[in-house]
């Protein structure tokens, strides 16, 4: 699908976002393990969540949906079945990863496989400590999708990731559900702790100590009601179209705001951007807001180390944002952005090039000057929901109409980007 994005005169009104992709994920498969029903709320409406059900599914659990209310009957632990055709996880690197833990433990074999894009990403990072666990798994030369899991017993750990990612952090305690006994995983830097605190909400037990997190093995998990918040890193694409276009203001309702997702804000606010979080209040152990955001001149800055980290899904809009900035934006240790669903340094850089952007890139990041000026161009997301969006935000800002090849990959996480981006900007 080609979308054509016209110049914006400004963004105005109050949005509701859909439900938050992360969380998703979790409170599906947590539901698929869990005795009894689980009623979700507000699940997302995204392709990628819609794998991971696919594969609930395929398990054997029964799964009903009605508008964006998900119904999972879990039969415990215990409860899935041998899938008759191999998993598809689609185009979802959480789905994979998060998954691969909880197939490691099942007493049989199955095989889950992705899309092109998916196929091209390393799962060595949850294969190896699955293996420590006691689990094979066999994957196209010895680290890429499709992954044959032979699950079985699984032995607790104690595992101290190699990067910061919440996806192998929930791999390991996900197959940790299967172990008796302790697993412990230690993180270089706080990653989002939805697992953890969707874990706690199903009645697992866990510990959370600074940077290190103890589960207890062969829980007793509840069907839960459960209400998602929206998603955050789809509220990122409105936050910089609203502080980029004149005479913006918009409310964006319902928004997750965990803190170890909120790194979002806390930057915004420091370079200078005027955003208020009108009301907060905690769901199922996970914080939501209301945000409004006006249009504003913003600083720029850098971006490193631990806040790269908790930037990581945002920095292709960011770094749209840092073109129009006063001092311009740098991205460093950002080199996780290279196997993301599309190399995302890269396809910034490109879309940036038929823009008439100035860009330079690093191994580990970007350097983009500020005060530039946006011209219309024909960009493509080349596959990529985030870089489809991020540059829809841009064209908000160019000086005529631009075009965006593939722009139907939005629908992986957002597939009502398109018509509430219709329905705000004028
Ligand atoms: C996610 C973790 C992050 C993030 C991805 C979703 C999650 O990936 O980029 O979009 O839900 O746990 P990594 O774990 O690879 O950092």
């Amino acid at each position: 699908m080609r979308q054509t994005i016209r110049p914006a005169r400004r963004l105005s009104g109050g949005i509701v976002l859909p439900g938050d992709k992360s969380i998703s994920h979790r409170y599906a498969m947590i539901a698929s393990l869990a005795e009894g029903t689980s009623r979700i709320q507000n699940y997302s409406t995204g392709a990628d969540c819609h794998s991971t059900l696919g594969c609930v599914t395929e398990l054997g659990i029964e799964v009903h949906e009605e508008g964006t209310t998900v119904t999972i009957h879990g039969r415990g632990l215990e409860g899935w079945n041998r899938p008759t055709v191999p998993l598809d996880a689609g185009n979802s690197g959480s789905t994979i990863r998060m998954m691969s833990g909880l197939l490691a433990g099942q007493p049989f074999d199955s095989t889950i496989f992705g899309d092109e894009s998916l196929s091209r990403r390393p799962m060595d990072r949850v294969m190896k400590p699955l293996a420590q666990m006691g689990a094979l798994i066999e994957a196209r030369d010895g680290r890429f999708p499709p992954l044959t899991i032979h699950g079985g017993a699984l032995n607790p750990i104690d595992y101290t990731l190699p990067v910061a990612s919440a996806q192998v952090k929930t791999c390991v305690l996900f197959g940790g559900l299967f172990a008796e006994g302790q697993t412990v995983v230690r993180e270089p830097v706080r990653s989002r702790d939805h697992s953890e605190i969707a874990l706690r909400e199903f009645g697992a037990e866990l510990k959370v100590a600074k940077r290190v997190i103890t589960l207890e093995g062969r829980p007793n998990l509840t069907g839960r009601e459960l209400v998602v918040p929206s998603d955050l890193s789809s509220a990122a694409f409105f936050l910089v179209a609203g502080l980029l276009v004149r005479e913006s203001k918009l409310v964006i309702h319902g928004v997750g705001l965990n803190p170890t997702r909120s790194a979002l804000l806390d930057f915004l606010l420091s370079i200078g951007a005027p955003i208020q979080v009108l009301k907060i209040e905690a769901v199922n152990g996970e914080m939501i807001g209301d945000i409004q955001v006006k249009h504003a001149p913003v600083r720029g800055g850098l971006i490193e180390g631990e806040l790269t980290a908790g930037l990581i899904d945002e920095i292709p809009v960011l770094a749209v944002l840092g073109a129009a900035s006063e001092e311009g934006l740098i991205v460093r240790d950002a080199q996780e952005l290279r196997i993301k669903e599309t190399d995302r340094i890269a396809t910034v850089a490109e879309n940036f090039k038929r823009m008439g952007i100035r860009i330079e890139e690093t191994p580990d990041g970007m350097i983009v000057p500020g005060k530039q000026k946006f011209q219309a161009a024909a960009f493509d997301s080349f596959g990529d929901h985030r870089i489809a969006m991020a540059f829809a935000v841009a064209a908000l800002r160019a000086d005529g109409e631009s075009t965006i090849d593939n722009a139907d990959a939005a629908s992986v996480s957002f597939p009502e980007f398109w018509n509430i981006l219709e329905q705000t900007a004028a």
